[in-house]
């Protein structure tokens, strides 16, 4: 091998050599700088006779191809295998299964009420809502309900620190108090045509919302849900709460031969009262007596503080519980399990 032959073989195993390309950008100083091996040759040249100058020059020239020729392979190559070394770092697998975006769906007392706001409202109520820090006076005293009962009491009722007379000072035990918020509205904007002794448009509402109670077992839960139901006119009857109501029920469980009983009760704020029993007639419940709702004509003192006349104005009014009428629905035997927050269990009604 001549000594040409030689340089070429010692550049490629230097170039071969570097495994960055600053190392190569060194080795190639060595061979082809300003003092590289190559360059020193060429220099050598001047001091040659002219024909031994063309030989050797095209000889020396074809060693430079050579050297150059292998610092490009080796500039390629570790290119090459820098791309290889990024690619596989960002590797995608797109045989892998993707991630599952689990998708929400509405608690089933949700879907219980927006069953509970459709149905009413295909029959011509409003749906209200108000608050759940309420002030004794609505809770209680505009409903008829005395000083000594013992809803008041602190082993049955939240209080909230801070409240007064007018103040809101408890968490509303039932949906009641939007009976007289809602009426006390409806007056004021029909006031102009009341007092001329003009006719008001009914009263027909719906109040779902949270209450709360002292109460926790399998059936009962400091915080639950009602849904109240008002229908104040001048000619309103038992016959009308009872013809709504039993559609009502009817529709909701889409059992066309439910059957009600209104039994006889006691609240406050409704004389006389009865609660309203369902039966099914076929299913797992079929035959039972199953209490759903309070219900009553509003007391004459319930009318009067919505700023009406009892002798003009009468109504009916009902307060059912949304949680119970779900547990009926979807056969649930224990009200904690719709609040503890267990998807296995609430994923159940999507
Ligand atoms: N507020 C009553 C309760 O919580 C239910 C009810 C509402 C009764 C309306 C009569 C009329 O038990």
């Amino acid at each position: 091998m001549n000594e040409l032959d030689a340089l070429v073989d010692a550049a490629t195993t230097s170039f071969a050599q570097a495994v960055t390309p600053a190392d190569l950008e060194n080795a190639k100083a060595q061979f082809l700088g300003k003092s590289g091996r190559i360059t020193e040759l060429m220099k050598g040249l001047a001091a040659l006779p002219v024909e031994e100058k063309k030989t050797r020059g095209a000889a020396i020239n074809l060693a430079k191809q050579g050297v150059e020729a292998a610092l490009t392979a080796r500039r390629q190559a570790l290119a090459d295998a820098e791309l290889q070394v990024q690619l596989k770092a960002e590797a995608l697998d797109v045989s892998l299964p993707g991630r599952q975006r689990p998708t929400g769906g509405l608690h089933p007392v949700s879907l219980t009420l927006e069953r509970i706001e459709a149905i009413f409202g295909s029959m011509g109520f409003d749906v209200a809502e108000g608050p759940e820090i309420e002030t004794d006076w609505f809770n209680f005293t505009a409903l008829n309900t005395p000083e000594d009962h013992p809803a008041r009491s602190m082993h049955d009722t939240f209080y909230v620190e801070g409240g007064t007379e007018t103040a809101p000072n408890l968490l509303r035990t039932h949906t009641s108090p939007m009976q007289i918020r809602y009426a006390v509205q409806h007056v004021k904007k029909h006031k102009v045509l009341i007092t001329a002794g003009g006719v008001m448009p009914e009263i027909r509402v719906i109040a779902p919302g949270r209450t709360y109670r002292v109460d926790s077992d399998a059936t009962h839960s400091p915080m639950f849900h009602q849904c109240e139901g008002l229908w104040v006119g001048q000619n309103v009857s038992f016959k009308d709460l009872k013809v709504v109501f039993t559609d009502f029920c009817r529709t909701f469980f889409e059992s066309d031969d439910l059957v009600l009983r209104f039994r006889p009760s006691f609240f406050p704020f409704t004389e006389p009262s009865a609660e309203i029993d369902i039966q099914f007639q076929a299913g797992p419940l079929a035959g039972r007596w199953l209490e759903v709702a309070g219900s009553g004509q509003v007391h004459p003192n319930v009318v009067r503080n919505m700023g009406l006349d009892p002798e003009h104005y009468i109504g009916f009014a009902f307060g059912m519980g949304p949680d119970r009428l779900t547990m009926l629905r979807y056969d649930v035997n224990d009200l904690r399990l719709f609040f503890d927050g267990d998807l296995r269990f609430l994923s159940q009604f999507q």
